[in-house]
């Protein structure tokens, strides 16, 4: 009983706790104060979509931003999809028109390392890839990559005992020469990554979506029972 209780709160989350505002998510950002933290500007023209699957026992957990996440849940290299809000139904070649099937860039960093109150090792770059592109074969717009990520996935692990670290994932558009950028490499280090130099080196510019989570290191299960529910 109390499973299925479980199970079903749990997918009522999936069902309804997918961001559905732009504006919403770019004040989630501002209020999180991330993009002066990171000297990006952050005026996203879409969603970008992004859900942690876990084990085939636990439903699917969607990202809204700024909400609280369990490290132990993000291990696994989550999925990424290109949402337009009002928009759901729109086929993969209304969305092309508006920003082509790709390639685009994601990624995940972390400003607040070792912790929010002492960032001298950040930010943090947690995930590094390119070449994503509409897969015009699921619903939706899910963003597929087949070439190695520059950075792998590398989950969060804020150390014990330190409040919750902001950890930030974006969407960019890539431009053609930016597969031939010799900046960051899989051996470059990853910590105190100046993003907002990259960008402007690379020509990549300025992210065109994102979302945040924040992770501790463990968070009351009380917490948690909360976050399911709103
Ligand atoms: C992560 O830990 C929380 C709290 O202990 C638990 O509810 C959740 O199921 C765990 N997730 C996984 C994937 O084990
Ligand atoms: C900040 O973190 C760095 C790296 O872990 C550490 O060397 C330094 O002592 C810390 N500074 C303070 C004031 O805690
Ligand atoms: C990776 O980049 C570093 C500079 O950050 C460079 O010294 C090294 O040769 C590069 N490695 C590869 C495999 O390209
Ligand atoms: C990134 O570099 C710029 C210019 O060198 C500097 O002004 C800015 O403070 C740096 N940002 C971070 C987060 O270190
Ligand atoms: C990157 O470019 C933006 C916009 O032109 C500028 O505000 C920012 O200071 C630049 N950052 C760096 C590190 O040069």
């Amino acid at each position: 009983m109390l499973l299925t209780v479980l199970v079903s709160v749990a997918f009522l989350r999936f069902v309804i706790a997918q961001d559905t505002s732009i504006a919403t998510v770019k004040r989630a950002f501002e209020k999180a104060k991330l993009p002066q933290a990171l000297g990006l500007e952050f005026n996203p023209k879409c969603l970008l979509e992004v859900v942690f699957h876990t084990n085939v026992l636990k439903a699917p957990i969607p990202v809204t931003a700024g909400m609280t996440i369990f490290k132990n849940d993000t291990t696994i290299r989550p999925t990424f999809s290109l949402a337009f809000p009002n928009h759901r139904n729109v086929d993969t070649l209304e969305a092309s028109k508006v920003f082509g099937r790709g390639p685009f860039v994601i990624c995940m960093l972390d400003p607040d390392a070792p912790t929010p109150q002492n960032t001298t090792l950040g930010p943090v770059r947690h995930f590094l890839a390119t070449d994503f592109y509409i897969n015009p074969d699921a619903s939706g717009f899910q963003l597929v990559n087949k070439t190695p990520a520059i950075n792998n996935w590398n989950p969060p692990n804020p150390t014990k005992g330190v409040d919750a670290h902001r950890y930030a994932i974006f969407l960019f558009k890539q431009p053609p020469q930016f597969d031939g950028q010799s900046l960051i490499n899989a051996t470059t280090p990853i910590i105190r990554w100046n993003i907002s130099q990259f960008v402007n080196s690379t020509g990549l510019g300025q992210p065109i979506g994102g979302t945040f989570m924040m992770i501790a290191p463990v968070a009351p299960a009380f917490d948690f029972v909360i976050s399911l529910l709103v």
